[in-house]
């Protein structure tokens, strides 16, 4: 369907851009623009700026920018002949169609959303009846409550009578085959309901309505879910499952999470401490990411912390990257091995999942470390596979100016490890990459460890790889240990304070409190902060060997076998 551009014209003109958006956003007039708080990034000073008379919008801050059409897509999620219904309500006009869509399918697909409509009410209503029961307990016995329940409209298949129940109100076989609620059996070509004693989830498109289903088998049927095929109202990967609660949410500014499945995003959601959508069964589209930027400018992506769920993790990065904007981002969260979000938060409750989601990490690092992971890194060979690995998905990045950010950001960490291996070429060989977890009592010298490169930053530089190649166990001091040596990489000359500062902003108090609490210092034969740099060297230097050495890190005596 095309709408004549003249008329596009004549919309501009007669909806003032600045009325539209003035909706929305406090505009405050400066000459021949208006300016105000960027509705796309969330800013303190106004860097947003509407011109009346060209009919656009642009941000200093963010880079958003667009007129009228793509303001009302980008906030209310409209598509692009919704946009233009919509601004021709506000100018009292009737929008002209150049070349109207076959109306066949226009009808049909009218036909499909009233029907799949139809279809999620009977499925409520089934579950508050009798044969409902059992799909019921089972919903109840996941842990949702009848408020998720309702906000997620979740419902129950019975055996048989959808087909019935929609012809009764008038619907016909041929629009409910289109629709994807009924199928024709290949055997005997009769009608017969696709869903069937399932728990039902409506999938909903960004306007809430309902444009397909996932079916979830109350006990071990296979498969254990069953979904809508594609369809008039459906195409799989622009759908982004969970959107428009996840959106509710989000006017509370909690965190996005991206998850597998539909329990997870319930869970996410009902847990109240993050808000969550899911891709359906797919690595993540284009579309969909895009999708997802319209909720949130740092979606976190949670993956399985097995093998496959660090190969998903990799897809996922690969998407990202060619379409990454500036201020837009990622971070990625592994879970424990074996776990879902569901899972963790039914085990560990809603502190152990915000837990996990702290650990999260920035794209940059998620690319680097599993890339890494593949490699090993002992092998001169294999550090610059693992060089040429990475450079070449930040050549994938699209933007021009984030490819920048990224490149300068990975030649400084090549050139780090290339310094490293020359320093550790003298002492005999590279540690080895692998990472294992230490024995129970060498965390405090991790925390040793810690205090002290928070103490000398000075030592650190000719340590980045021995020292991130050490893994505590510990997520906190983890975090604060790579905190440092990233914000090294980048400034190598800051001293104690300045780190110090630096770190202060990336909400590390916690971990950092206690590397500098009484605890540490009495368990300390030492104050990292008294030592002379030469002293604090040394004692570095032990502990590394002692932390290698109980954990098998380091192959002293010449590189080699594993
Ligand atoms: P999982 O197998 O991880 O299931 O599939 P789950 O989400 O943990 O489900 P529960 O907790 O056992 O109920 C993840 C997602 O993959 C898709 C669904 O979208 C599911 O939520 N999937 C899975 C299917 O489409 N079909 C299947 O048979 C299985
Ligand atoms: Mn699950």
């Amino acid at each position: 369907m095309s709408v004549p551009p003249e008329f596009l014209e004549d919309l501009r003109q007669r909806v003032p851009l600045s009325d539209l958006i003035g909706k929305r956003v406090k505009l405050t007039r400066k000459g021949r623009r208006y300016s105000g708080l960027c509705p796309f990034h969330s800013e303190k000073t106004p860097s947003f700026s509407v011109v009346d008379d060209q009919g656009f919008y642009h941000c200093f801050g963010c880079g958003a920018h667009g007129d009228a059409i793509s303001f009302l897509r980008e906030t209310d999620g409209l598509d692009f002949m919704e946009a233009v219904e919509r601004l021709a309500g506000m100018a009292g006009l009737t929008v002209p169609r150049s070349a109207p869509e076959d109306p066949q399918r226009t009808r049909q697909r009218k036909a499909a959303l009233d029907i799949l409509e139809e279809t999620a009410r009977f499925f409520q209503a089934a579950l508050q009846r009798d044969d409902g029961a059992g799909a019921a307990r089972y919903i109840a016995g996941r842990g949702l409550g009848e408020g998720t329940v309702a906000t997620y409209r979740l419902g129950y298949a019975p055996r048989a009578g959808l087909r019935a129940a929609l012809s009764a109100r008038g619907f016909s076989d041929d629009d409910m085959l289109a629709a994807g609620v009924i199928r024709r059996s290949e055997r005997d070509g009769q009608l017969f309901d696709y869903f069937r004693d399932r728990v039902m989830f409506p999938i909903e498109d960004r306007q809430g309505r309902v444009i397909a289903f996932g079916a979830r088998a109350l006990g071990d049927a296979q498969p254990k879910y069953l979904n809508s095929g594609e369809g008039p109202t459906f195409s799989k990967k622009n759908v982004l499952y969970g959107w428009v609660q996840a959106r509710e949410g989000l006017r509370r500014k909690l965190p996005l999470v991206v998850a597998e499945g539909y329990m997870d995003v319930i869970a996410i959601q009902q847990s109240g401490v993050a808000t969550a959508v899911a891709p359906l069964g797919t690595a993540l589209t284009e579309e969909q990411i895009a999708h997802l930027w319209k909720l949130h400018d740092e979606p976190v992506l949670c993956f399985d912390g097995d093998a496959a769920g660090q190969r998903a993790q990799l897809r996922a990065l690969e998407r990202l990257l060619p379409v990454l904007q500036p201020g837009r981002s990622a971070r990625l969260a592994l879970l424990p091995e074996g776990q879902d979000p569901d899972d963790l938060l039914r085990s560990e409750g809603a502190e152990g999942f915000l837990k996990i989601l702290s650990t999260a990490r920035s794209l940059i690092d998620s690319l680097w470390e599993s890339l890494a992971a593949q490699h090993d890194l002992r092998q001169p060979e294999q550090r610059a596979e693992f060089w040429q690995a990475v450079r070449g998905q930040v050549r994938a990045i699209g933007h021009n100016q984030v490819r920048s950010a990224f490149a300068d950001e990975i030649e400084a960490r090549i050139a780090a490890m290339r310094a490293a291996g020359r320093g550790l070429a003298r002492q005999g060989g590279m540690p080895r990459p692998r990472l294992r977890r230490p024995a129970a009592g060498a965390i405090h010298r991790h925390r040793a460890i810690c205090a002290l490169i928070l103490a000398h930053p000075s030592l650190v530089p000719d340590l980045y790889e021995t020292l991130l190649s050490i893994d505590s166990g510990d997520q906190g001091l983890e975090r604060v240990k790579k905190a440092a040596i990233d914000t090294l990489i980048r400034d190598p000359d800051l001293d104690a304070t300045a780190l110090r500062h630096h770190l202060d902003g990336l909400n590390l108090t916690d971990s950092m409190d206690v590397l500098e609490g009484d605890e540490m210092r009495a368990r300390l034969p030492f104050d990292p902060v008294a030592l002379t740099t030469d002293e604090a060297s040394r004692h570095l230097a032990e502990l590394l060997q002692l932390v290698s050495g109980s954990s098998g890190l380091f192959s002293t005596h010449g590189a080699g076998h594993r």
